[in-house]
Protein backbone atom coordinates (compact mmCIF):
# COMPACT_ATOMS: atom_id res chain seq x y z
CA UNK A 1 0.00 0.00 0.00
CA UNK A 2 0.96 3.60 -0.62
CA UNK A 3 1.06 5.96 1.54
CA UNK A 4 -0.22 9.41 -0.35
CA UNK A 5 -0.52 11.61 3.32
CA UNK A 6 1.34 11.42 6.03
CA UNK A 7 0.80 13.29 9.20
CA UNK A 8 3.38 13.14 12.17
CA UNK A 9 2.45 15.13 15.58
CA UNK A 10 0.11 17.57 13.90
CA UNK A 11 -0.72 19.79 16.60
CA UNK A 12 -3.58 23.06 16.24
CA UNK A 13 -3.36 25.49 18.76
CA UNK A 14 -5.55 28.63 19.22
CA UNK A 15 -5.37 31.41 21.50
CA UNK A 16 -8.68 32.49 23.39
CA UNK A 17 -8.95 35.36 26.41
CA UNK A 18 -5.22 35.91 26.84
CA UNK A 19 -4.93 31.92 27.62
CA UNK A 20 -4.08 29.02 25.16
CA UNK A 21 -4.63 25.48 25.06
CA UNK A 22 -4.60 22.68 22.23
CA UNK A 23 -7.33 21.45 19.83
CA UNK A 24 -5.12 18.87 17.95
CA UNK A 25 -2.66 16.85 20.42
CA UNK A 26 0.03 15.33 18.40
CA UNK A 27 -2.17 13.62 15.70
CA UNK A 28 0.20 10.48 13.61
CA UNK A 29 -1.64 8.49 10.84
CA UNK A 30 -1.19 7.67 7.22
CA UNK A 31 -3.89 8.23 4.53
CA UNK A 32 -3.16 4.89 1.77
CA UNK A 33 -3.67 5.10 -1.97
CA UNK A 34 -7.55 4.82 -3.46
CA UNK A 35 -8.58 4.28 0.30
CA UNK A 36 -11.71 5.53 2.31
CA UNK A 37 -10.70 6.63 5.96
CA UNK A 38 -13.30 7.39 8.39
CA UNK A 39 -12.50 9.93 10.98
CA UNK A 40 -14.96 9.25 13.67
CA UNK A 41 -14.97 11.20 17.02
CA UNK A 42 -17.93 13.27 19.36
CA UNK A 43 -18.68 16.88 18.72
CA UNK A 44 -14.88 18.99 19.65
CA UNK A 45 -12.85 15.96 19.47
CA UNK A 46 -10.68 17.82 16.84
CA UNK A 47 -11.40 16.56 13.57
CA UNK A 48 -12.46 19.06 11.40
CA UNK A 49 -9.66 21.55 12.99
CA UNK A 50 -6.88 18.37 12.01
CA UNK A 51 -7.74 18.45 8.54
CA UNK A 52 -8.33 21.99 8.26
CA UNK A 53 -5.14 22.63 9.46
CA UNK A 54 -3.54 20.27 6.91
CA UNK A 55 -4.79 22.57 4.51
CA UNK A 56 -3.68 25.68 5.94
CA UNK A 57 -7.28 26.85 6.99
CA UNK A 58 -6.57 27.14 10.59
CA UNK A 59 -8.50 30.37 12.02
CA UNK A 60 -6.69 33.60 12.76
CA UNK A 61 -6.34 32.93 16.93
CA UNK A 62 -4.64 29.21 15.89
CA UNK A 63 -1.38 27.73 14.60
CA UNK A 64 -0.60 24.59 13.79
CA UNK A 65 2.60 22.56 14.44
CA UNK A 66 4.06 18.92 12.90
CA UNK A 67 4.71 17.59 9.38
CA UNK A 68 2.18 16.84 6.78
CA UNK A 69 3.58 14.65 3.93
CA UNK A 70 2.12 15.16 0.65
CA UNK A 71 3.88 14.12 -2.80
CA UNK A 72 6.97 14.89 -1.21
CA UNK A 73 6.33 18.41 0.22
CA UNK A 74 5.53 19.33 3.86
CA UNK A 75 2.25 20.92 3.54
CA UNK A 76 2.63 23.21 6.66
CA UNK A 77 5.67 24.30 5.35
CA UNK A 78 3.73 25.66 2.10
CA UNK A 79 3.27 29.40 0.80
CA UNK A 80 -0.22 30.19 1.01
CA UNK A 81 -0.19 30.28 -2.65
CA UNK A 82 1.40 26.96 -2.84
CA UNK A 83 -1.33 25.61 -0.94
CA UNK A 84 -4.16 27.29 -3.27
CA UNK A 85 -2.64 25.12 -5.95
CA UNK A 86 -2.72 21.94 -3.51
CA UNK A 87 -6.06 22.69 -2.65
CA UNK A 88 -7.71 23.39 -5.72
CA UNK A 89 -5.61 20.44 -7.81
CA UNK A 90 -4.54 18.00 -5.38
CA UNK A 91 -6.95 17.58 -2.44
CA UNK A 92 -10.71 18.70 -2.35
CA UNK A 93 -12.69 19.44 0.22
CA UNK A 94 -16.44 19.55 1.30
CA UNK A 95 -17.99 20.91 4.06
CA UNK A 96 -21.42 20.15 5.98
CA UNK A 97 -23.62 23.07 4.59
CA UNK A 98 -23.38 23.19 0.56
CA UNK A 99 -24.68 26.94 0.56
CA UNK A 100 -21.40 28.25 1.97
CA UNK A 101 -18.85 26.58 -0.67
CA UNK A 102 -21.77 27.43 -3.85
CA UNK A 103 -21.73 31.03 -5.05
CA UNK A 104 -25.21 31.87 -4.83
CA UNK A 105 -24.97 34.56 -7.90
CA UNK A 106 -23.53 32.27 -10.31
CA UNK A 107 -25.16 29.33 -12.23
CA UNK A 108 -24.04 25.77 -10.71
CA UNK A 109 -22.37 24.97 -14.77
CA UNK A 110 -20.22 27.91 -14.54
CA UNK A 111 -19.21 27.32 -10.87
CA UNK A 112 -18.12 24.02 -11.71
CA UNK A 113 -16.32 24.99 -15.07
CA UNK A 114 -14.45 27.95 -13.53
CA UNK A 115 -12.58 25.05 -11.51
CA UNK A 116 -10.93 23.90 -14.99
CA UNK A 117 -10.65 27.26 -16.45
CA UNK A 118 -8.99 28.55 -13.27
CA UNK A 119 -6.67 25.61 -11.79
CA UNK A 120 -5.69 23.92 -15.17
CA UNK A 121 -6.29 26.21 -17.81
CA UNK A 122 -8.83 24.75 -19.89
CA UNK A 123 -10.89 26.60 -22.12
CA UNK A 124 -14.70 27.94 -21.53
CA UNK A 125 -16.02 25.60 -23.77
CA UNK A 126 -14.37 22.04 -23.37
CA UNK A 127 -14.75 23.27 -19.26
CA UNK A 128 -18.55 23.67 -19.58
CA UNK A 129 -18.84 20.25 -21.57
CA UNK A 130 -17.09 18.83 -18.42
CA UNK A 131 -19.01 20.08 -15.97
CA UNK A 132 -22.17 18.88 -17.47
CA UNK A 133 -20.73 15.93 -18.00
CA UNK A 134 -19.96 16.12 -14.60
CA UNK A 135 -23.23 16.92 -13.08
CA UNK A 136 -24.78 13.42 -15.08
CA UNK A 137 -22.22 11.44 -13.38
CA UNK A 138 -23.19 13.06 -10.34
CA UNK A 139 -26.87 11.98 -10.86
CA UNK A 140 -28.30 15.41 -12.07
CA UNK A 141 -31.42 14.39 -14.11
CA UNK A 142 -31.10 16.78 -17.35
CA UNK A 143 -27.82 18.21 -16.71
CA UNK A 144 -27.67 19.90 -19.73
CA UNK A 145 -30.43 22.27 -18.87
CA UNK A 146 -29.66 21.75 -15.13
CA UNK A 147 -26.26 23.60 -15.62
CA UNK A 148 -28.37 27.01 -16.10
CA UNK A 149 -30.07 26.29 -12.52
CA UNK A 150 -28.61 28.63 -9.70
CA UNK A 151 -27.68 27.05 -6.34
CA UNK A 152 -31.02 28.18 -4.97
CA UNK A 153 -33.15 26.53 -7.60
CA UNK A 154 -32.08 22.93 -6.30
CA UNK A 155 -32.35 20.86 -3.37
CA UNK A 156 -30.38 20.13 -0.81
CA UNK A 157 -29.79 16.72 -1.80
CA UNK A 158 -29.15 17.52 -5.31
CA UNK A 159 -26.58 21.11 -4.05
CA UNK A 160 -24.81 18.33 -2.18
CA UNK A 161 -24.16 16.43 -5.54
CA UNK A 162 -23.24 19.76 -6.96
CA UNK A 163 -20.72 19.82 -4.30
CA UNK A 164 -18.92 16.30 -5.05
CA UNK A 165 -19.01 17.20 -8.48
CA UNK A 166 -17.43 20.56 -8.06
CA UNK A 167 -14.77 18.61 -5.93
CA UNK A 168 -13.99 15.78 -8.37
CA UNK A 169 -13.79 18.17 -11.82
CA UNK A 170 -10.01 18.31 -10.90
CA UNK A 171 -9.68 15.04 -10.63
CA UNK A 172 -7.62 15.39 -6.82
CA UNK A 173 -5.83 12.66 -5.33
CA UNK A 174 -7.38 13.71 -1.81
CA UNK A 175 -11.12 14.10 -1.07
CA UNK A 176 -12.29 15.43 2.56
CA UNK A 177 -15.11 15.12 3.31
CA UNK A 178 -16.02 16.92 6.55
CA UNK A 179 -19.77 15.58 8.00
CA UNK A 180 -21.06 16.09 4.08
CA UNK A 181 -24.71 14.76 4.70
CA UNK A 182 -25.70 15.60 7.77
CA UNK A 183 -27.80 18.11 6.46
CA UNK A 184 -29.57 15.29 4.86
CA UNK A 185 -32.12 13.75 5.01
CA UNK A 186 -31.10 9.77 6.22
CA UNK A 187 -32.58 8.22 2.74
CA UNK A 188 -30.48 10.79 0.47
CA UNK A 189 -27.27 10.11 3.60
CA UNK A 190 -27.20 6.45 2.14
CA UNK A 191 -27.42 7.25 -1.37
CA UNK A 192 -24.84 10.12 -1.42
CA UNK A 193 -22.12 8.33 0.50
CA UNK A 194 -22.61 5.50 -2.00
CA UNK A 195 -21.73 7.94 -4.66
CA UNK A 196 -18.72 9.67 -2.28
CA UNK A 197 -17.52 5.83 -2.79
CA UNK A 198 -18.30 4.75 -6.14
CA UNK A 199 -16.87 8.00 -8.00
CA UNK A 200 -13.70 7.86 -5.70
CA UNK A 201 -13.30 4.14 -6.49
CA UNK A 202 -13.54 5.29 -10.08
CA UNK A 203 -10.85 7.50 -9.93
CA UNK A 204 -8.58 6.03 -7.65
CA UNK A 205 -9.14 8.94 -4.99
CA UNK A 206 -8.72 8.76 -1.49
CA UNK A 207 -11.38 9.63 0.57
CA UNK A 208 -11.33 10.86 3.92
CA UNK A 209 -15.17 10.79 5.62
CA UNK A 210 -15.15 12.93 8.73
CA UNK A 211 -18.34 12.00 11.00
CA UNK A 212 -19.84 11.98 14.22
CA UNK A 213 -21.64 9.59 13.44
CA UNK A 214 -20.39 5.31 13.19
CA UNK A 215 -23.63 4.26 11.76
CA UNK A 216 -22.35 5.82 8.30
CA UNK A 217 -19.04 4.53 8.52
CA UNK A 218 -19.31 0.59 8.48
CA UNK A 219 -20.06 -0.61 4.76
CA UNK A 220 -18.50 2.81 3.64
CA UNK A 221 -14.87 2.92 4.69
CA UNK A 222 -12.04 0.70 5.13
CA UNK A 223 -10.33 2.22 8.16
CA UNK A 224 -11.43 4.29 10.75
CA UNK A 225 -9.24 6.52 12.72
CA UNK A 226 -10.95 7.12 16.47
CA UNK A 227 -10.52 10.89 17.70
CA UNK A 228 -10.72 12.16 21.02
CA UNK A 229 -9.30 15.08 22.82
CA UNK A 230 -7.86 16.21 20.46
CA UNK A 231 -6.10 12.67 19.24
CA UNK A 232 -6.39 9.05 17.52
CA UNK A 233 -7.10 6.63 20.08
CA UNK A 234 -7.62 3.71 17.75
CA UNK A 235 -7.01 3.14 14.31
CA UNK A 236 -7.08 0.33 11.66
CA UNK A 237 -9.77 -1.52 9.27
CA UNK A 238 -13.30 -0.69 10.12
CA UNK A 239 -14.95 -4.65 10.08
CA UNK A 240 -12.10 -5.20 13.02
CA UNK A 241 -12.83 -2.50 15.15
CA UNK A 242 -16.25 -2.71 14.72
CA UNK A 243 -16.06 -6.17 15.59
CA UNK A 244 -13.06 -5.99 18.45
CA UNK A 245 -13.18 -2.54 20.08
CA UNK A 246 -9.96 -2.25 21.79
CA UNK A 247 -10.05 1.21 23.07
CA UNK A 248 -13.19 2.33 25.38
CA UNK A 249 -13.97 5.37 24.09
CA UNK A 250 -14.91 2.85 20.75
CA UNK A 251 -16.35 0.43 22.63
CA UNK A 252 -18.82 2.96 24.16
CA UNK A 253 -19.37 4.60 20.66
CA UNK A 254 -20.19 1.41 19.05
CA UNK A 255 -22.35 0.82 22.17
CA UNK A 256 -24.37 3.94 21.41
CA UNK A 257 -25.13 3.64 18.15
CA UNK A 258 -27.93 2.30 16.78
CA UNK A 259 -27.57 -0.37 14.08
CA UNK A 260 -29.74 -0.27 10.76
CA UNK A 261 -30.17 -3.71 10.28
CA UNK A 262 -31.34 -5.23 14.12
CA UNK A 263 -33.22 -2.74 16.31
CA UNK A 264 -30.94 -2.52 19.32
CA UNK A 265 -33.51 -1.64 22.54
CA UNK A 266 -30.61 -1.46 24.74
CA UNK A 267 -28.30 1.33 23.47
CA UNK A 268 -26.24 2.50 26.29
CA UNK A 269 -25.23 6.08 25.88
CA UNK A 270 -21.01 6.90 26.96
CA UNK A 271 -21.08 8.16 30.60
CA UNK A 272 -20.12 11.64 31.30
CA UNK A 273 -18.82 14.41 29.10
CA UNK A 274 -16.17 15.22 27.04
CA UNK A 275 -12.99 16.81 28.63
CA UNK A 276 -12.66 20.60 28.79
CA UNK A 277 -9.65 21.37 26.57
CA UNK A 278 -8.13 23.84 28.72
CA UNK A 279 -8.29 21.55 31.92
CA UNK A 280 -7.42 17.77 30.56
CA UNK A 281 -6.97 15.96 33.84
CA UNK A 282 -3.13 14.33 34.05
CA UNK A 283 -3.53 11.13 32.65
CA UNK A 284 -5.78 9.59 30.38
CA UNK A 285 -8.10 12.13 29.41
CA UNK A 286 -10.98 9.68 29.09
CA UNK A 287 -10.35 8.15 32.25
CA UNK A 288 -13.01 9.92 33.96
CA UNK A 289 -15.52 7.70 32.00
CA UNK A 290 -13.95 4.72 31.65
CA UNK A 291 -15.19 1.64 32.84
CA UNK A 292 -12.02 0.04 32.58
CA UNK A 293 -10.02 2.45 34.70
CA UNK A 294 -6.73 1.73 36.06
CA UNK A 295 -4.65 3.74 38.71
CA UNK A 296 -2.25 4.19 35.99
CA UNK A 297 -4.95 6.07 34.27
CA UNK A 298 -5.13 9.21 36.31
CA UNK A 299 -1.49 9.72 36.50
CA UNK A 300 0.21 8.43 33.05
CA UNK A 301 -1.21 9.04 29.14
CA UNK A 302 -1.57 6.32 27.01
CA UNK A 303 0.31 6.34 23.62
CA UNK A 304 -0.94 5.39 20.08
CA UNK A 305 0.94 1.74 20.44
CA UNK A 306 0.58 -0.39 16.81
CA UNK A 307 -0.82 -4.22 18.48
CA UNK A 308 -2.30 -7.36 16.33
CA UNK A 309 -2.58 -6.31 11.54
CA UNK A 310 -2.92 -2.99 11.05
CA UNK A 311 -4.00 -1.54 14.16
CA UNK A 312 -3.16 0.63 16.84
CA UNK A 313 -4.73 1.42 20.15
CA UNK A 314 -3.86 4.67 22.99
CA UNK A 315 -5.17 2.30 26.42
CA UNK A 316 -3.36 0.61 29.31
CA UNK A 317 -6.04 -1.93 29.58
CA UNK A 318 -4.84 -4.63 27.55
CA UNK A 319 -7.21 -7.19 26.07
CA UNK A 320 -10.91 -7.46 24.77
CA UNK A 321 -12.95 -5.23 26.08
CA UNK A 322 -16.06 -8.00 27.76
CA UNK A 323 -18.97 -5.36 28.61
CA UNK A 324 -19.18 -4.58 32.18
CA UNK A 325 -22.18 -1.95 33.32
CA UNK A 326 -21.43 1.10 32.73
CA UNK A 327 -19.06 3.49 34.69
CA UNK A 328 -19.82 4.47 38.20
N1 LIG B 1 -11.07 29.57 16.22
C1 LIG B 1 -11.15 28.84 17.32
N2 LIG B 1 -10.81 29.35 18.53
C2 LIG B 1 -10.86 28.62 19.64
N3 LIG B 1 -11.24 27.34 19.68
C3 LIG B 1 -11.60 26.76 18.53
C4 LIG B 1 -11.58 27.47 17.29
N4 LIG B 1 -12.00 26.63 16.30
C5 LIG B 1 -12.26 25.45 16.90
N5 LIG B 1 -12.04 25.52 18.23
C6 LIG B 1 -12.17 24.42 19.22
O1 LIG B 1 -11.36 23.34 18.81
C7 LIG B 1 -11.94 22.11 19.26
C8 LIG B 1 -12.02 21.14 18.11
O2 LIG B 1 -12.98 21.61 17.18
P1 LIG B 1 -13.37 20.83 15.86
O3 LIG B 1 -14.20 21.74 15.06
O4 LIG B 1 -12.15 20.27 15.22
O5 LIG B 1 -14.26 19.63 16.43
P2 LIG B 1 -15.00 18.47 15.61
O6 LIG B 1 -14.44 17.19 16.10
O7 LIG B 1 -14.91 18.74 14.16
O8 LIG B 1 -16.50 18.60 16.13
P3 LIG B 1 -17.90 18.51 15.33
O9 LIG B 1 -18.24 17.04 15.29
O10 LIG B 1 -18.84 19.28 16.19
O11 LIG B 1 -17.72 19.12 13.98
C9 LIG B 1 -13.29 22.46 19.87
O12 LIG B 1 -13.15 22.50 21.25
C10 LIG B 1 -13.56 23.85 19.30
O13 LIG B 1 -14.36 24.60 20.17
MG1 LIG C 1 -16.30 19.26 12.71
Amino acid sequence: MTEILTVEDLRVRFTVHGGSFEAVRGLNFALNAGETLAVVGESGSGKSQAFMAMMGLVARNGSASGTVMFGGRDLLSLTPSQLNEVRGREIAMIFQDPMTSLNPAMKIGAQMAEVLTEHQGTDRRAAWKAAVEMLDRVGIPEAVSRANSYPHELSGGMRQRVMIGMALMCQPKVLIADEPTTALDVTVQAQMLELFKTLCRETGTSLVLITHDLGVVAGIADRMMVMYAGEAVETGAVDDLFYDPRHPYLKGLIQSTPSPDERKSYLTPIAGMPPNLTRLPPGCPFAPRCAWKMPICETTAPVLLPFGAGRARACHFDGPLVSVESAS
